[in-house]
């Protein structure tokens, strides 16, 4: 599974602890960056990364950003993307299995970086269950024009 990672100014030590364990599991993970210090918009992020997931480039896609929540709107705006904001495992998994979520959007102003990877592991590694969620999934596609 390939992986593409993105985060702004607010989430670079986040995505630096996601892309060594996103490596420990064995996936390949391409980084588009920031390499910033000072302030940078997160949309120039967020969407290369949502487009990426969104042409079958990379397979799934992870934003930080301070809250997650800017990350979160822009890469919901790429079409045929899911992208779930979330900051509890229990969700991190029911948004695998009945969302079948394609982007993962976490603030590293929010939680700590335990929770966080433990969430990103989660989520990397849980499957979509399908069967009566693909008919809501589809429902969202249909809307969107796909
Ligand atoms: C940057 O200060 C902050 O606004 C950004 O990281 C994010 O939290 C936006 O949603």
């Amino acid at each position: 599974m390939k992986v593409a990672i993105g985060s702004d100014h607010a989430g670079v030590e986040l995505r630096k602890e996601i892309i060594s364990l996103i490596e420990e599991l064995g996936m390949e993970v391409e980084d588009v960056g920031c390499e910033c210090d000072t302030s940078v918009d997160y949309p120039d992020y967020a969407i290369p990364v949502a487009e990426k997931v969104a042409n079958g480039e990379a397979d799934r896609g992870i934003l930080i950003c301070g809250t997650g929540i800017g990350m979160s709107i822009a890469a919901n705006k790429v079409k045929g993307i899911r992208c779930a904001l979330v900051h509890d495992l229990f969700s991190a998994k029911a948004t695998r299995q009945h969302n079948d979520s394609n982007v993962l959007a976490m603030g590293e102003r929010v939680i700590g970086p335990g929770l966080a990877l433990e969430i990103a592991k989660v989520w990397l590694t849980t499957e979509y269950e399908g069967g009566r969620h693909g008919r809501r999934v589809d429902k969202i596609s249909q809307y969107e024009g796909q």
